[in-house]
Order: structure tokens, then C-alpha cells, then sequence
């Protein structure tokens, strides 16, 4: 069923004052939102209109027991100019796995989809053509109830902004391995999309910046002997000829990037694993020419080569290959992406 979207349309678009050759990610924002707020009980009737700010009362318990949530996808268009998205569902999905864990209310996977295609619809001139550019989407779930008791929320609005965006790292990565801090604990959020599990990273990430590198890559609470993720990416690391990638938990986001990835990378003969991954087996590799490539993967990293890494006061570079599988299996998923080859697995989704 399609749900009814009330749409008021912007009286000047901005588009002509974007430069499209040299998009930065995520700070440029096309004309138009959709907003739907939830209040009593039930969700109210979708709005799509002008990207303008959101007033809030000062006691929303957003602002006091962050209780937000957010997902991140992508709007691709082919040459001959038709609009797709990349496995849209999945993030829907996910979006109210992360809700029920924040006791956010689950939105209608309709009400969603009917939603964000709309929004696009009217915003269609906005999804890049260029190589390596894409309208990224950033669907956004918060609590507008107020009051300072430490409870859930009465009310919530689902918010849907999308930017056309370039890559989000410039050039290659180095990140650090983290000995101290935890991004996530066991039973903790971490598998959720939620605003505090990115706010807890800055500070280390901070630190890390400061000694030169881009991201951290977290490992395990309990030992810091174990890699999980990076900040805004999951990891993968080829130990010679074995892709290897460590199991999702409560701690890992399941990421839809990190999977499609997997199964490509299969579908193409090349070894994979997914299992616990050791520090001090990559160290070993590192030290003993073994270790090939360390990429992450992510809706806006897509894949983004990992030129080095640090540990305990060593830096590691990771050697240039000729042909990694970095390059071939991010040339592999943008194709299906943006429609220059045919899609097996019928993870496209044409608007
Ligand atoms: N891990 C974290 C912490 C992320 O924020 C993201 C980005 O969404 C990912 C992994 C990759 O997930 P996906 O490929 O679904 O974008
Ligand atoms: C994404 O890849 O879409 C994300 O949500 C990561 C974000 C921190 C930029």
C-alpha cells in the first residue's frame, strides 16, 4: 500500500550553486527532507519539504539521554540516467534493529521505502553522475518527547537528508590499533546504529589523529587482542591469498558493505574467512611479509585501502600491489552499484 506523503516543494532550488566535479562528502545538501514524526502512538503523515532546521524543546530527551539513531545509503545514476539504490531494505532493517535496542518505534518498512523514493523522486537532479560520487542518504531516527525523567520518549521524528558526496577518506588510510579504549562491550550497542556508539569514538580518534593516523581500529573490551572494527568501516585483512574478516556480534556493526563484499569476493574464487582475527597474527604477518592488504568497507568508505597500521609505538606499511583485491572488488560492487554490469544477486533496486 502506498502511504499518503504530503509534499511542499522549495521555491528556488540551489542545485546550480554545487560544484558536482569536486564534491566533498556529506556537507552539501540537496533541496529537499522528509520528515515523519511519531506522537501519539502512531506514526503521522510523511512530509517531504524544504531541507530547513529542526526547532526542538530544550528538554527533548534527545539532547539528554541521546536517544538517535541513524543509517547510511546510497542513490546511484546510471549513464542513461536511471536512479537505483543498493540494498535498501537491509537498512531499513537494520534501522529498527537499532531502534528496538534504543526503544525508538519501529517505522513501517513501507512507510520507509515509499518515503525515501519519493524524497528522490523530487530530488532526482541531485544524484551524481560522476565517477565516484553518489547522493549519499542519511535516514535519522530521534526523540522529540521531552522531560528530564530518564525514560524513553513519547515522541520521535524520522528524518530523511540526502548530500551528494564524493569520497569520504582523501587518499589511502593509516590507522591505529587500540590498546585502551573500547568502542563497544558485550551486551552493549555496538551492533546498533546509535549516535553515542560515533560521539564515544571521537576521543580516541582524537588522540590517534594526533599521532598521524585517520581512524583507529577497535579490538575486543575484554583483551584488546582481537580486531573488530574501524570507526565508520568494518575491516577485512588478506594474510597472502585468504581474505579474512571478523564475525559480527553485539559488539560489530553487520554491515551491508562488509557482506556484499564477502560474497563477491567468494563468487570470484578468492579465499575468505570469517573469524577472530589476532593482533598479533597481523603484527606477525606484517613483520614476516605475509600481511598483503587491509581495506575497510562501508557504505561511504566503499573500500578504502589501509596503507599502514600502528601498534604499541610501531608503525607497519603494508606493501603496493599491483592488482589488490581492494581495486578488484571495489571496481566489482561499484559496477553492480551504478549498473554498468549485471547484478546476480538482485541487490539493486531501480526507483
Ligand atoms: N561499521 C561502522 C561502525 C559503521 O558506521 C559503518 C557504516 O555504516 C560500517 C561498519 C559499514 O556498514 P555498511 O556497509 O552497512 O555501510
Ligand atoms: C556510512 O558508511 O554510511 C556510515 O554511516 C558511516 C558514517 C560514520 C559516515
Amino acid at each position: 500500500m502506498k502511504s499518503h506523503i504530503e509534499i511542499q516543494l522549495i521555491e528556488k532550488s540551489k542545485i546550480d550553486s554545487v560544484d558536482f566535479n569536486n564534491l566533498p562528502f556529506g556537507s552539501v545538501f540537496s533541496d529537499h527532507m522528509l520528515e515523519i514524526d511519531f506522537k501519539d502512538g502512531a506514526w503521522q503523515t510523511p512530509i517531504i519539504k524544504p531541507y530547513s532546521p529542526i526547532t526542538l524543546d530544550p528538554s527533548a530527551k534527545i539532547f539528554h539521554y541521546g536517544q538517535s539513531i541513524f543509517e547510511g545509503m546510497k542513490a546511484y545514476k546510471d549513464a542513461e540516467g536511471k536512479m537505483m539504490l543498493f540494498r535498501p531494505l537491509e537498512n531499513c532493517r537494520r534501522l529498527n534493529k537499532s531502534a528496538e535496542r534504543l526503544v525508538i518505534p519501529q517505522i513501517p518498512e513501507d512507510v520507509f521505502m515509499d518515503g525515501l523514493k519519493k524524497l528522490l523522486e523530487v530530488d532526482s537532479d541531485w544524484i551524481p553522475t560522476n565517477e565516484g560520487s553518489s547522493l549519499y542518504i542519511r535516514p535519522f531516527m530521534f526523540a522529540t518527547g521531552n522531560g528530564f525523567h530518564a525514560s524513553p520518549a513519547n515522541a520521535y521524528k524520522l528524518v530523511i537528508c540526502t548530500a551528494p558526496s564524493g569520497a569520504y577518506f582523501a587518499g589511502k588510510v593509516k590507522v591505529l590499533i587500540e590498546e585502551k579504549y573500547a568502542r563497544a562491550a558485550n551486551g552493549g550497542v555496538g551492533f546498533a546504529k546509535a549516535g553515542g556508539n560515533y560521539a564515544a569514538q571521537f576521543y580516541p580518534t582524537q588522540l590517534a589523529i594526533e599521532k598521524g593516523y585517520n581512524q583507529v581500529i577497535w579490538t575486543d573490551d575484554n583483551s584488546h587482542q582481537f580486531i573488530e572494527e574501524a570507526g565508520a568501516m568494518n575491516i577485512f585483512v588478506r594474510i597472502n591469498d585468504t581474505l579474512i574478516t571478523s564475525p559480527t556480534s553485539d559488539r560489530i556493526l553487520d554491515g551491508i558493505t562488509r557482506k556484499s563484499i564477502l560474497q563477491i569476493a567468494e563468487d570470484a574464487g578468492i579465499k575468505t574467512e570469517v573469524r577472530k582475527i589476532s593482533v598479533g597474527e597481523v603484527v606477525e604477518a606484517a613483520k614476516n611479509g605475509n600481511l598483503k592488504e587491509m581495506f575497510g568497507a562501508g557504505t561511504a568508505a566503499v573500500i578504502s585501502p589501509i596503507a599502514g597500521f600502528g601498534y604499541q609505538e610501531n608503525d607497519y606499511d603494508l606493501p603496493e600491489l599491483e592488482n589488490p583485491f581492494a581495486s578488484q572488488l571495489k571496481k566489482k560492487i561499484t559496477d553492480i552499484q551504478t549498473n554498468k554490469v549485471e547484478d546476480p544477486y538482485g541487490w539493486r533496486v531501480f526507483l
